[in-house]
């Protein structure tokens, strides 16, 4: 019966497209980059959740303009010069950089969608917005099932 189960387990996971992180063994790809760059790029990831927090504030007190900047501000592809994203991706492998670049595309079409909310205000657009937004925390989790720098 164990195995069964463990095997159907083991069958979800890979149909979901996630790789298991248990305290067994860790299946996450290390990826190495320079001691500083590597500092810069955990910066980077406070500000990320920090920025999350914020959109979610601003959505919480009706400032979707405010949030839609945030997001393309802090995560969105006009974050990337900021984040000195060009140096870190030549170390990244093609899978962490698509992971990136489903982050960036993620925020910027959340800011779309917050706009388009603000020209329907009805209930499919709020539901476009909270969907928008998850993607933008599949993106986090997809490079963060993926890949490790230490
Ligand atoms: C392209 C890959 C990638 C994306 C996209 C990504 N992260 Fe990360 N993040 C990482 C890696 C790699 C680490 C380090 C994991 C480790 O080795 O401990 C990390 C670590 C973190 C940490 C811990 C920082 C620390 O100092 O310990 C936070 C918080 C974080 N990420 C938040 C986010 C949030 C929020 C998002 C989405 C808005 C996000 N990340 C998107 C790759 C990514």
């Amino acid at each position: 019966m164990k195995p069964i189960r463990f095997a159907l387990c083991g069958a979800l996971m890979l149909s979901a497209g996630l790789k298991p992180v248990t305290a067994a063994g860790d299946s996450r790809e290390l990826v190495k980059f320079p001691a500083i760059m590597t500092e810069h790029m955990l910066a980077n990831m406070l500000d990320h959740l920090r920025a999350l927090d914020e959109i979610i504030g601003e959505l919480s007190a009706g400032n979707a303009d405010k949030a839609a900047t945030i997001a393309e501000k802090r995560l969105g592809m006009s974050s990337l010069e900021r984040h000195g994203a060009a140096h870190l991706a030549k170390f990244m492998p093609e899978g962490m950089k698509a992971a990136g670049t489903q982050l960036h595309r993620a925020a910027s079409r959340f800011r779309i969608a917050v706009k388009n909310a603000e020209l329907a205000p009805e209930r499919e657009s709020r539901h476009e917005v909270f969907k928008a937004m998850q993607n933008i925390t599949s993106a986090c989790i997809a490079c963060h099932q993926g890949y490790r720098v230490r």
